[in-house]
């Protein structure tokens, strides 16, 4: 037929052919102002790595193969998280991020209907990932003090019978963490898929699911290299769960997700335990120094905190106090998008010399 006869399809229409799950999204975008020089907004690790490590890897970096492919699964970095977690390579998947996982856990899980649990306020990607395969989603609220309700979990766990939960722990963007008797109940209690996210894990050893992965086939734990090795700019993340529901995770998963040099860093790191150990005890002790100063200063709120961040409240209005901040070059999180997180802000530890920033700025703000 000639061009000429044929109509154009409007942008309306096309549109209209995206689908109703993803037009209802809002995207996913943090905002960076430009002139920030104390960022605390995402609970980064302030520790970029040491300039002798990044020598030797920029090194190691000249005899990779641009031009060859990765592996499907990066093995090396498999067998070296094995090793680290004590559980069996094939059980093991990595991933471009925990988040990249994530959306696998979605394509592997969730059909239109799809009954799953999550606790609220939770990290904002499960409930995006939920919506975007039309899963039916049971929220269940909070204690008044913000912990988990696990009661009210294990009812609607019984009720709905879901085929996913997924708990994370300590909770982002609570810090509050689940005690393992409460997750451990949820997970006999499920009769589908239980995915803990530990992404702050590092932060709260003694709190780790990891114990229980051997008695529970559903269970799965969610890690990242994102938090307390500070690698947030490589993606790199990793799943554990019994090898056999790996492998039918492993059929939804693109390959090649994670190239040559995130694997290469991410075993310099692994080699090197102490550095991590040193950093993790470092931001324990400054998350610590955050909450003991918050919790000082008159009107201030605070919540406590096993991850590597803090949850508090001041009188001043969110939004405005977030300008004040930014004015003193000090960017936080406002949390008050979660319904129950309303007047509430997030910072994360970073370097002595950032606190002290934060909380100079911050007194200044509340005069
Ligand atoms: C609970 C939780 N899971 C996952 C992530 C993101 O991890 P990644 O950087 O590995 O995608 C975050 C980041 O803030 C988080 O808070």
């Amino acid at each position: 037929m000639p061009i000429a006869d044929a109509t154009p399809t409007t942008l309306d229409q096309v549109l209209d052919h995206i689908r109703p799950a993803v037009r209802r999204q809002e995207p996913y975008l943090v905002g960076h102002p430009p002139d920030v020089s104390v960022k605390l907004n995402q609970n980064e690790s302030p520790f970029d790595l040491p300039d002798e490590l990044k020598d030797e890897l920029l090194a190691q970096f000249r005899e990779i193969s641009f031009n060859r492919y990765p592996t499907e699964q990066p093995d090396r970095l498999c067998q070296a998280l094995a090793d680290y977690t004590d559980w069996p390579a094939d059980g093991i998947l990595v991933g471009n991020g925990s988040n990249e996982l994530t959306y696998t856990f979605g394509l592997c899980f969730i059909d239109p209907g799809t009954p799953v649990v999550l606790p609220r306020p939770m990290f904002s990607l499960y409930e995006k990932v939920v919506r975007l395969h039309d899963g039916d989603l049971t929220a269940v609220p909070p204690r008044p003090d913000l912990t988990f309700d696990a009661e009210a979990l294990l009812e609607a766990v019984r009720r709905e019978q879901p085929s996913l939960v997924v708990l994370t722990t300590p909770n982002n963007p609570t810090g509050l963490a689940m005690p393992l008797a409460e997750i451990e109940a949820i997970v006999a209690a499920a009769p589908g898929i239980v995915v803990v996210d530990e992404a702050y894990v590092e932060f709260n050893p003694e709190a780790s699911a990891r114990t229980l992965l051997p008695d529970y086939p559903n269970l799965m734990l969610l890690r990242t290299f994102s938090k307390a090795f500070g690698l947030a700019g490589l993606r790199l993340g990793y799943l554990m769960g019994h090898p056999e529901v790996v492998a039918e995770v492993f059929k939804a998963r693109l390959p090649f997700m994670v190239d040559r040099f995130a694997e290469a860093t991410a075993l310099a790191l692994l080699a090197r335990p102490d550095l991590i150990d040193d950093r993790v005890a470092q931001m324990q002790a400054q998350c610590e120094h955050l909450t003991t100063a918050l919790r000082a200063l008159d009107g201030v709120e605070v919540l406590p905190s096993q991850a590597n961040f803090v949850l508090f409240k001041t009188p001043v209005e969110p939004s405005e106090m977030m300008d004040r901040l930014a004015a003193s070059g000090v960017l936080v999180r406002n949390m008050g998008g979660y319904p129950e997180l309303r007047g509430y802000l997030r910072v994360n530890a970073g370097t002595p010399d950032e606190n002290k920033a934060f909380l100079a700025a911050l007194k200044q703000a509340l005069v």
